[in-house]
């Protein structure tokens, strides 16, 4: 029989495309993330064994719970993927939500928020796999509300494990505020557990997300990217009202760790780059920092930015 899906912290971890790597995934669920996805992935490219796409698909027990994110809009492709995943994944996650350009005109991510039919098609095939939960990450539209409603409504009625719901329309990207009153109107709607999802930047965020909307559980993209910490201080905020604010010993600890997965699974030198640059936003004198990051042309040399700048804000 499948697992309930059921989670032991509230905050989750967001896929995003180049970013949550299994490294990154690894850093957050060692502060307290309760569940991380995979960045979204095409089937032809698992059914290819398309060597960028392997390295995508790496897993590890100790990240566990691990979803794979799949977009695309052919269901036997889909399930076929993911079928062949499923002894690595907890779950399979259909994108619904990505608004970029050439992935909308091919008719996926939030291209499908106006085809009910085909996504009723799709979950229903994944639902034939056993032992996997299956979900959905939707906007609240293209271009208009009501299309993620009905969406989610359909989600509800194929009885999907779970739905994460960004609290914006594809057309506005990542402009504006997330609507919260949105994702409210959506849980109301539903039977399902609902991820909420959008701006959220500090535990206090995520308190509000889930009192407000009434969502079971928040997800948490970029601000995770500069502040994995963030899991952690969620935890401490739960527990006693209160968090310890980051500090550089901990903007210490993230580097060093993410630097020791990055290297045990064989992650892009141009990505290890790419999370620094992240990872040193919101520090004193980070533009200049992050210049010096920029030109590094070797891990010796990134180490060396990184351990001087530190010896320089210490003293
Ligand atoms: C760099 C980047 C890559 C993303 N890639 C994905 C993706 O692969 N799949 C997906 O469902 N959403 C993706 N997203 C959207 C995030 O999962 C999330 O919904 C969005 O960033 C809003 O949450 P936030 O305000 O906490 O960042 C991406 C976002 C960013 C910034």
């Amino acid at each position: 029989m499948k697992r309930k899906f059921k989670l032991d912290s509230e905050l989750v971890l967001a896929p995003m495309e180049e970013y949550t790597d299994i490294a990154f995934r690894l850093l957050c669920k060692g502060y307290g993330s309760a569940m991380q996805f995979t960045e979204m992935i095409y089937p032809e490219g698992v059914l290819h064994n398309n060597k960028k796409t392997r390295k995508r698909l790496l897993t590890s027990e100790k990240e566990k719970p691990v979803i794979l994110q799949l977009f695309g809009s052919d269901p036997e492709k889909l399930y076929e993927t993911a079928i062949k995943q499923k002894d690595k994944f907890d779950g399979v996650d259909l994108n619904l939500g990505c608004s970029v350009k050439n992935i909308m005109e091919n008719g996926y991510g939030a291209a499908l928020l106006d085809k009910p039919k085909q996504v009723e098609k799709i979950i229903l095939k994944l639902k034939t796999i056993k032992n996997m939960w299956v979900s959905a990450k939707i906007r609240l539209g293209i271009n208009n509300k009501k299309q993620g409603l009905k969406i989610a409504r359909i989600l509800d009625e194929c009885d999907i494990d779970f739905i994460t719901v960004h609290g914006r329309t594809a057309e506005q990207k990542f402009s504006g505020k997330t609507d919260l009153k949105a994702i409210k109107e959506i849980v109301k709607k539903v039977n399902i557990p609902v991820i909420g999802n959008g701006d959220i930047k500090k535990p206090e965020d995520a308190e509000k997300m889930l009192r407000y909307t009434g969502c079971d559980y928040v997800m948490v993209g970029r601000e995770a990217l500069k502040n994995p910490v963030i899991f952690r201080q969620w935890k401490e905020y739960r527990e006693k009202r209160n968090y310890k604010q980051l500090t550089l010993n901990d903007k210490n600890d993230i580097f060093t760790k993410y630097l020791k997965l990055a290297l045990k699974y064989n992650i892009d030198f141009k990505k290890i780059k790419w999370h620094m640059q992240y990872f040193s936003k919101e520090m004193e004198k980070g533009s200049e920092l992050r210049e010096k990051i920029n030109k590094a042309d070797s891990l010796k040399k990134l180490q060396k930015i990184w351990y001087y700048y530190l010896k320089k804000q210490k003293t």
